[in-house]
């Protein structure tokens, strides 16, 4: 061992992990004030500060070839390693092109987050959560396809924007030798790109069955609703009668979809209402999650200084985040939050991220990651799988004489959540992936986007969509550069994760109705995956919670057995697929 060369590089990597704890501080800052007040100048200050952190990582990660690896520990060839991977965009290293990129990336998500319309019938022009709320609760075709296609048209003003951004990106990430930004994003998971792609796709296989199970017996319902001529027997269902933007999550439409006969139910929705809880009120509930299974109160800092409600004086980025500012103790959200089921969902979501941030916070900087980027979406989303009807009432959210739906129902309405949104969480990159790539070129970024749609969702847009549009800009993540297979894998390890935490809780029964509130041995099982961030690779933290290191689906197919049975019950004599 050289001892000269391996406390060069140790020193190095410090140099490294100090400057860029600062940068990435100055720009979470930047970002959080622009984030949640938009103007022109902090637009301006944010894309900066982030040029700035680049620029950095670039130029340190382009010094750190000088190190040859065999000469370092394995603790500090993996830091090494993830020093080219830190970051979801990479500018090329001319300032005016690094400024230039991320100015578009800000701009784009500016445009996204002014998107308005005014819907039939309406003399206002409203936001996406107004627009989704009238996909979710409207059951009027003609007005559903106006608020989708009002939507849609925020996609127009971005698509330049992203045709400079793709090759911007790109030339970024060439430059620190990845042929594309697709690859450098698959780059993140321990494994080469290609053996990623094989295993997202094996991953698909084995669920892809049931969402066409549910596909099926949705489209025979919805046909039922609005019948034959605007719902057809065969072929792709209208994006925009399933009761989402994205047609990415359907539990809105439970109520036309609840198994016949089922008596009238609990609603959490009315039930937080008629509580008249506040947002804060809502967030205090998933915190209560997180401590009952021995995880600290939030900080006073993260009450004081998170954004719970869409200011009426500003712009602002409305969808949900969870922020990490100083990497120490200052975790937050940011969110619009309204008094639903579902933010009561995401919430939880979002916290479990904050969770995770907190418990790798003690490793050094370049560690301070979730084990791959699906660990990372998964944690709160597992938790709250364990929002159960029991649990609902134990916390007084419901009342001992309130009727919830019987197995089937409660775990339709999963489905209509976590199944439906598989084919999308896996279509969007798949989409993407090709775009950096320049498989697709930008004269045909809507025609593909529709066929990739259809092929895995099986769902169509209504009416003809050209090149004037550009309908993947009008979902979030693409204007604003996150990637999005991590909500697939998330999909999948939440259900992994939710079987070895009710196994750790020791708690018996079938897994949709097993929740883990309260258990400490869950709390900790969770916690030591939680606090080993990213130091090693993703298969020893998914070993510490679970006991296993594949990412695997059955767990999410024992959940959801008896539905599957159910449902292909109800579709005998339909054909099924599209
Ligand atoms: N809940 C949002 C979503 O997953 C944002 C997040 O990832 O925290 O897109
Ligand atoms: N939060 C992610 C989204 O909004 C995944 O559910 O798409
Ligand atoms: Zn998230």
């Amino acid at each position: 061992m050289n001892e000269g060369l391996s406390s060069g590089v140790g020193a190095f990597l410090h140099q490294v992990e100090s400057r860029l704890l600062e940068l990435s501080r100055e720009a979470q800052r930047a970002d959080w004030v622009y984030s949640t007040y938009i103007s022109p100048d902090s637009e301006s200050l944010a894309s900066r500060a982030n040029a700035r952190l680049i620029g950095s990582t670039v130029e340190l990660a382009k010094e750190s070839t000088r190190f040859p690896g065999v000469r370092s520990s394995p603790e500090e060839k993996r830091k090494l390693a993830l020093l080219r991977l830190a970051l979801p965009l990479i500018a090329p290293s001319d300032p005016s092109e690094s400024e230039e990129l991320t100015s578009l990336v800000a701009a784009m998500q500016s445009a996204y987050s002014k998107g308005r319309h005014t819907p039939l019938g309406a003399t206002e022009p409203v936001d996406l959560q107004a627009l989704s709320r009238i996909l979710r609760e409207s059951r009027d075709p003609a007005t559903l396809e106006d608020a989708w296609t009002g939507w849609y048209r925020v996609g127009r003003g971005i698509r330049p924007a992203f045709t400079r951004y793709v090759e911007l990106a790109n030339r970024g990430s060439r430059e620190l030798g990845f042929t594309d930004t697709g690859a450098m994003w698959r780059s993140k998971y321990d494994m080469p790109p290609d053996a990623f792609s094989s295993e997202v796709e094996r991953l698909w296989e084995q669920v892809r069955p049931l969402y066409r199970s549910l596909h099926t017996y949705v489209r025979k319902r919805l046909r039922a609703t609005y019948g034959e001529a605007v719902v057809p027997a065969e072929g792709p269902i209208p994006a925009h009668l399933l009761g989402n933007m994205w047609a990415q999550s359907w539990n809105g439409l439970y109520p036309i979809l609840a198994p016949p006969g089922a008596p009238s139910e609990f609603d959490l929705t009315n039930a937080l209402v008629g509580r008249k809880t506040t947002p804060e009120e809502m967030v205090r509930y998933a915190e209560r999650f997180f401590v009952s299974i021995g995880l600290d109160p939030l900080p006073a800092s993260f009450w004081e200084r998170s954004m719970l409600s869409r200011p009426r004086d500003r712009e602002v980025v409305c969808h949900a985040s969870a922020w990490d500012i100083d990497f120490a103790d200052d975790i937050r959200i940011k969110m619009c939050i309204e008094i639903t089921a579902e933010d009561f969902q995401v919430i939880h979501h979002e916290l479990g991220h904050n969770y995770y941030q907190r418990a790798y916070a003690r490793q050094p900087f370049l560690f301070r990651e979730s084990a791959h980027d699906g660990f990372h979406e998964a944690v709160g989303d597992a938790v709250a799988l364990s929002i159960t009807p029991e649990y609902l009432t134990r916390i007084g959210l419901a009342a001992a004489d309130d009727r919830f739906p019987d197995a089937t129902g409660l775990l339709l309405q999963r489905a209509l959540e976590k199944i439906a949104f598989l084919p999308f969480g896996f279509a969007v990159d798949r989409w993407r992936w090709r775009v950096f790539s320049g498989e697709i070129g930008p004269a045909e970024y809507n025609r593909t986007w529709w066929e990739t749609v259809r092929e895995y969702q099986g769902i169509t847009p209504p009416g003809e969509r050209g090149e004037a549009e550009f309908d993947p800009g009008a979902k979030y993540h693409v204007p604003s550069n996150v990637p999005y297979m991590r909500y697939f894998l998330a999909h999948i390890l939440q259900f992994q994760f939710h079987r070895a935490l009710v196994r750790a809780a020791g708690v018996a029964g079938p897994l949709h109705a097993a929740s883990i509130y309260g258990s400490h041995e869950a709390g900790a099982r969770l916690r030591t995956m939680l606090e080993l961030g990213q130091s090693r690779e993703w298969p020893d933290a998914l070993e510490a919670l679970t006991g296993e290191r594949r990412m695997d689906a059955s767990g999410l197919l024992e959940y959801f057995e008896p539905l599957r049975r159910w449902l292909d019950e109800q579709n005998r004599g339909e054909r099924a697929g599209w």
